[in-house]
């Protein structure tokens, strides 16, 4: 499907050809270092920055005033947020919120959703999803007075894929709720969200996705998919900068239902600022926002996702998808000889937005790559996580990665460094 040749020049070649390559210089690169951590932290924009430096300018010059500045857009800055994140995930902007973070959501989901009865109490996971999704799972359900080990269902990943069979097959009556990612942190694969959704349903289980490794590297139809709850980061693909807020989604079917944890900001504006005792429910996503917005997280994001508006996601999943084939056009050619090979699945539409560089030495080279100035990570036992991120990363880029991979491999750099890891890396 792609027809990629080696050589400096055919990367080149590509580049010149890219539709989304003038995005580049509204990032800030640096000279001395390649960036391929975006499914980490995203970089930083100038667009990100100017409009952080609006809200610190009506900050600065409004005081506590800046609430109702220009139609209260800061005290509805989640629902003004929402209305730029909803064409990049098919959703309807009132199903979307921003607010806390991606870990704060889940439990924010999982306490409005998850209602257990005696016959059917069961929060189904799996085994080789993000940490923190699962420890929000077993203390909501140490909440309700269970146990995890035996009221949180476990489906194992059996070889280097989770199977969706195995997944839909633990569904059994006693599953109250399930909670699966849309695409695996280390392996880049992309579960049949649609198919996984659709037997949920059928079975009365509620079902939420973190979206975390998708949103903003693939073009979702939230609509289509119609799920019941998801929650994703907007730090990593969405370039919203550390400590962005995470996106709730909400089907409006479910506006009724009550948030497990109330705050309020979850209120009605017209009767937020009678201060009642009384909680009255914002009948959409922002309801279940909690406190104060964090506006000086949030500030970045409103630039960054106008970015995403202009390029579309469309074009910024086809050029993920490109580049990223790129690379393992690239590393099939020239690095599997040194013992590399690809961990994650090759069909397109099975994979997101990272490579997974396999090596049984992955996490010396990686720390050797970041000494050369390429920033990307390892995750244990041997995956090196390369992100070409479809806004800022150049065909050249990578074809010059490929090549300093080769030196540490031929030379043997990464001999010299210690096995013992640090705590981030
Ligand atoms: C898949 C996934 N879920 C959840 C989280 C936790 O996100 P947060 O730190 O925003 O709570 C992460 C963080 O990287 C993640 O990758």
């Amino acid at each position: 499907m792609y027809e990629f040749k080696d050589g400096l020049d055919h990367a080149q070649y590509l580049d010149s050809k890219d539709p989304l390559g003038a995005f580049r210089k509204r990032f800030y690169l640096r000279e001395d270092t390649v960036y391929l951590c975006g499914n980490s932290l995203g970089l930083a924009s100038k667009d990100a920055e100017n409009s952080l430096f609006n809200v610190l300018d009506e900050w600065k010059y409004e005081g506590v005033q800046l609430w109702s500045q220009n139609n209260n857009k800061f005290l509805k800055y989640s629902a003004y947020l929402a209305k730029l994140m909803a064409p990049l995930v098919g959703a309807d902007a009132k199903e979307i919120a921003l607010s806390g973070s991606t870990t704060v959501s889940i439990h924010q989901c999982i306490s409005t959703f998850y209602k257990p009865r005696e016959d059917r109490y069961k929060i189904l996971v799996d085994d080789v999803n993000f940490s923190s999704d699962r420890y929000a799972v077993d203390s909501q359900v140490r909440l309700k007075g269970y146990d995890p080990a035996e009221a949180v269902k476990v489906v194992k990943c059996r070889g280097r894929f989770m199977s969706e069979d195995d997944v839909i097959s633990a569904m059994t009556p006693e599953v109250a709720l399930v909670l699966l990612p849309v695409v695996y942190y280390r392996s880049a694969q992309i579960l049949d969200v649609k198919r996984v959704t659709d037997a949920a349903k059928s079975r009365g289980i509620f079902i939420g996705w973190d979206m975390c490794h998708a949103a903003g590297v693939i073009d979702f139809d939230l609509r289509y998919l119609d799920v019941d709850f998801a929650v994703w980061c907007t730090y990593k693909y969405l370039n919203g900068g550390p400590g962005a807020p995470s996106a709730l989604y909400i089907n409006k079917k479910h506006f009724h239902l009550t948030p497990g944890m109330c705050g309020w900001f979850g209120n009605r504006v017209e009767t937020q600022f009678k201060l009642n005792q009384e909680f009255d429910h914002k009948k959409d996503a922002n309801g279940w926002q909690i406190g104060t917005p964090h506006l000086l997280s949030m500030g970045p994001l409103e630039g960054s996702l106008k970015m995403f508006l202009e390029a579309g996601m469309t074009n910024v999943r086809l050029k993920s998808l490109k580049i990223t084939a790129y690379l393992m056009y690239l590393s099939d050619l020239r690095l599997s000889y040194y013992g590399f090979d690809i961990g994650n699945p090759r069909e397109d539409d099975r994979r997101g937005g990272h490579v997974c560089l396999r090596h049984r030495e992955a996490y010396r080279i990686s720390i050797a790559l970041k000494n050369m100035g390429v920033v990307q990570d390892f995750r244990p036992p041997n995956v090196i996580r390369i992100t070409p991120a479809a806004l800022y990363t150049s065909y050249e880029e990578v074809y010059r990665v490929v090549e300093m991979i080769l030196l540490i491999v031929k030379n043997e750099t990464y001999k010299s460094i210690s096995t013992r890891r640090s705590v981030v890396v």
